[in-house]
């Protein structure tokens, strides 16, 4: 198969609609990262998403829709502080977790009496949504465990030949994935951090908690159970404290031969003495610019030498959750 690379225009459109309407993949810009989407009332289309991506077959998938649509066709017992918090921040990178009404494919949830719904803010995405009228079920558009993509062609080198389509929106501008929030609860609880910060959520809803597993509980994200976007190169992972022990690592590797790059953020080591991939200086440019250098490391470096930032709260939580499961430094088990 062909995997062409379009730019969401009325042919392109239709030609997307006609791909979902037909039980078929189409990928899609999002303001986070890359969706891989199908139809989310089609079991068959939905589970091809899981077998496409190697994905396990416990970790849920996101409902997308447009803004105009009737979420409360989906979900059920929307809480006030949800309502809120809707109004505050979408169309935006925030998917909200409610009890399902089980219409959609019971295989979006993998079970789960939930459903988690994110009405993105990226132009392309609302027209895609908005052209098939339909909740659309989708993962990041990227290997399991792989990088996720934050540009067209970043999804074209994970799954060339094997979709038809990719509706392309440029680079991603928020660069790592939506917030999941938990409004099962009194309180909203926080799964998976990201661009919509604990302190956006508890501004507008008074509270907000960050999901922490119980030592042997099944976890509330399926996701968080496994190790996630790491490059398919070695890596060594060091705090901003062990600058020193980074920078023998850098130069060991170098001794061997290697071809070792640092990861971090701006400013920090010399490019003009060692080979740097920058983050650039503030948690925003981190975070946007985070899986593009991971995928960038694996390209050309023998060993990715990450240095975790020491900037900690908002945005940075997103992103250092994302550091610590490229390198592998989670605590649950993969
Ligand atoms: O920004 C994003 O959210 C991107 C773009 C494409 O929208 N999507 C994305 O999807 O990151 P994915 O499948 O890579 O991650 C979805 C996360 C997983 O951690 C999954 O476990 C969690 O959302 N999730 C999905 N449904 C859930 C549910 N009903 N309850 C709890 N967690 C859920
Ligand atoms: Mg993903």
């Amino acid at each position: 198969m062909k995997t062409h690379i379009l730019s969401a225009d009325g042919e392109s459109l239709l030609q997307a609609k006609q791909i979902i309407d037909a039980g078929g993949i189409v990928a899609f810009h999002t303001e986070t990262v890359y969706g891989l989407g199908a139809n989310a009332f089609c079991d068959e289309a939905v589970q091809s998403i899981f077998a496409l991506k190697g994905r396990p077959a416990d970790n849920p998938l996101i409902a997308h829709v447009h803004k105009d649509y009737d979420v409360g066709k989906l979900v059920d017992k929307i809480p006030p502080y949800a309502e809120k918090l809707a109004r505050a921040y979408l169309p935006g990178p925030l998917t909200m977790v409610y009890p399902s009404k089980g219409k959609v494919s019971r295989f979006v949830s993998c079970g789960l009496d939930t459903l988690a719904v994110r009405v993105p803010s990226s132009e392309t995405a609302q027209v895609f949504l908005k052209e098939v009228d339909l909740p659309i079920a989708a993962p990041s558009a990227n290997r399991s465990r792989h990088v996720s993509p934050v540009t067209a062609r970043h999804v074209y080198d994970d799954f060339a030949g094997d979709i038809p389509l990719i509706l392309d929106g440029g680079a991603c501008s928020g660069g790592i994935e939506s917030t999941v929030l938990d409004c099962t609860g009194e309180i909203p609880m926080i799964l998976r951090a990201g661009l919509v910060t604990r302190e956006m959520i508890a501004e507008i809803a008074g509270d907000c908690l960050f999901y922490e597993k119980c030592a042997g509980e099944r976890p509330k994200s399926p996701g968080m159970a496994y190790k996630h976007y790491a490059p398919g190169c070695r890596t060594a992972y060091f705090t901003s404290d062990e600058l020193q022990n980074a920078v023998r690592c850098y130069l060991e590797e170098e001794g061997r031969g290697g071809l070792p790059y640092f990861l971090c953020r701006e400013g920090l080591l010399s490019s003009a003495e060692y080979r740097v991939l920058s983050l650039g200086a503030c948690a925003e440019d981190m975070a946007r610019t985070l899986y593009a250098r991971l995928r960038e490391g694996e390209r050309k470096a023998t060993l990715l030498v990450a240095i975790e930032p020491k900037e900690r709260g908002g945005v940075m939580d997103g992103v250092l959750n994302r550091f610590t499961r490229a390198f592998g430094r989670e605590t649950d088990e993969t």
